[in-house]
């Protein structure tokens, strides 16, 4: 056990948690959903959801890392012995796969669109014809499938070839780089003509538009974007030094999180509204919209705008693959530890797996366009299935694991670090685990069931 691995400093720590959260979710996804949603409203609610139902499940997970040095299966086998606890495995095992079949999808878009930059489509063209590229390309029966396939293909191959350390390394780089690029885009965003519209449709709140749908919308995306619920936290926590603050470290990657969503916000619906695109206009948002900026910001020079486009699309490829093998690998561990499976075979069956029902989501913009599961396009549908439901189970599992079936007296010593840090805050956070963060999740289920 000693021999285990562990995180060189704070600032290691929060960087590879932050590495898992920062990905699709706060550049693609935010924008979206809170476009959907009503704007300034959701980001309130999105706001509070965070720091006060997806925080404490935040250490939750941290807690049960750290103290059984396991993963999720193997920790709850070690913390509770002879109970059923350790199934909660097992939804860790298939909500991360159904995860990855359609976050490789939006991998596959971000290669289109690399593409798309390095073969000067956004140049050759009026600024305005660009947002109708994301409807042609997606509505193809064979190109994002065939993106799709691309970026799976990838995930593979990083996950057999074992060079997962070059590519984090490679992440350590890219995203400090896509912080600063977001930046740039945003204040070049808020200048558009036509950007106050969108600031003040992310500022004034329009509670009438905040339906039962939408709180749990923020509550999914909360839980989507800090890579909670699925058991990555808390496999990552069982590497981190026992003398590291977890209350600070769980706050600093929240926080961070939260930056750069709020920030690809504000670098998004200003252009959305300077475009002239709808802001519920769906998953297509940034595609439509960041190329759209890129093309202004490079307006008579080509060069600028293929150099911005290629650099952001590259930066964001490598966000979304660091996250995207963080959920094949989940797979890959169970079978080969607790079945015995060899880690090749693994790979390539679940790869495969989540390849096949990739395949689905991606028609289902174009040829399957017309089929539909409750209602929902097959996309939408194992969207809402993860955020709205999977993940918030599983992190419910956990917070009412930490709080009600773990003695208080371990779950202060690991909060505590054996009651040298952080000792008065605990109450607090014992009491959000235990009591409002299980309460709010079912709240928010219930509600969401009956409306
Ligand atoms: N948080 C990641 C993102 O925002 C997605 C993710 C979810 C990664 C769950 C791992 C586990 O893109």
């Amino acid at each position: 056990m000693s021999q285990r691995e562990h995180f060189g400093s704070r600032f290691a720590v929060i960087a590879a948690m932050a590495g898992s959260a920062v990905g699709l979710g706060n550049i693609w996804r935010f924008p979206y959903i809170l476009g959907e949603n009503g704007g300034a409203a959701f980001i309130l609610v999105y706001i509070a959801a965070s720091l006060i139902l997806v925080l404490p499940i935040f250490y939750a997970e941290s807690i049960i890392g750290r103290r059984a040095r396991s993963d999720t299966y193997g920790a709850m086998k070690k913390l509770a012995p002879g109970t059923h606890w350790h199934w909660v495995g097992l939804l860790t095992v298939i909500s991360p796969l159904l995860l990855l079949s359609y976050y490789s999808v939006v991998g596959g878009w971000s290669v289109e669109y690399l593409f798309k930059s390095l073969s000067f489509s956004f140049t050759d063209v009026p600024a305005e014809e660009i947002p109708g590229f994301f409807g042609h390309f997606i509505s193809s029966p064979w190109q994002p499938v065939l993106t799709h396939t691309a970026f799976m293909a990838m995930v593979t191959g990083i996950v057999l070839g074992g060079v997962k350390k070059g590519i984090e390394k490679f992440s350590k780089v890219a995203m400090p780089l896509l912080f600063v690029l977001i930046l740039v885009i945003m204040v070049y965003s808020l200048t558009l003509p036509g950007a106050f519209k969108g600031v003040e449709y992310l500022v004034k709140p329009d509670f009438s538009r905040l339906t039962a749908d939408a709180c749990a919308a923020a509550l999914g995306q909360a839980f989507f974007s800090l890579s909670l619920g699925v058991g990555t936290i808390l496999t990552y926590s069982s590497y981190v030094k026992k003398e590291e603050n977890l209350l600070v470290s769980g706050l600093g990657t929240a926080v961070s999180d939260l930056l750069f969503a709020l920030i690809a916000a504000f670098a998004v619906m200003p252009a959305v509204f300077a475009a002239g695109i709808q802001p519920g206009g769906g998953p297509g948002l940034v595609f439509e919209t960041l190329p759209f900026i890129f093309h202004k910001m490079g307006e008579g020079m080509p060069v600028v705008t293929t150099l911005i486009s290629a650099v952001f699309f590259v930066a964001i490829l490598a966000a979304a693959l660091t996250s995207a093998i963080s959920m094949l690998e989940v797979g890959v561990t169970f079978l080969a530890d607790e079945k015995g499976m060899p880690r090749r075979r693994a790979t390539l069956l679940l790869a495969f797996l989540c390849w096949a029902v990739g395949i689905l989501c991606s028609l289902s913009f174009g040829p399957l366009a017309d089929v539909k599961v409750l209602g929902l396009s097959f996309f939408d549908f194992l969207d809402g299935l993860c955020s709205d439901w999977l993940l918030p189970l599983g992190g419910l599992v956990f917070t009412l694991f930490v709080g009600w079936k773990l003695s208080k007296a371990d779950v202060r010593d690991e909060f505590t670090n054996g009651g040298t840090v952080n000792v008065r805050l605990f109450g607090v956070v014992y009491f959000l685990m235990r009591f409002v963060a299980p309460v709010g999740i079912l709240v928010v289920f219930a509600t969401n069931l009956l409306m």
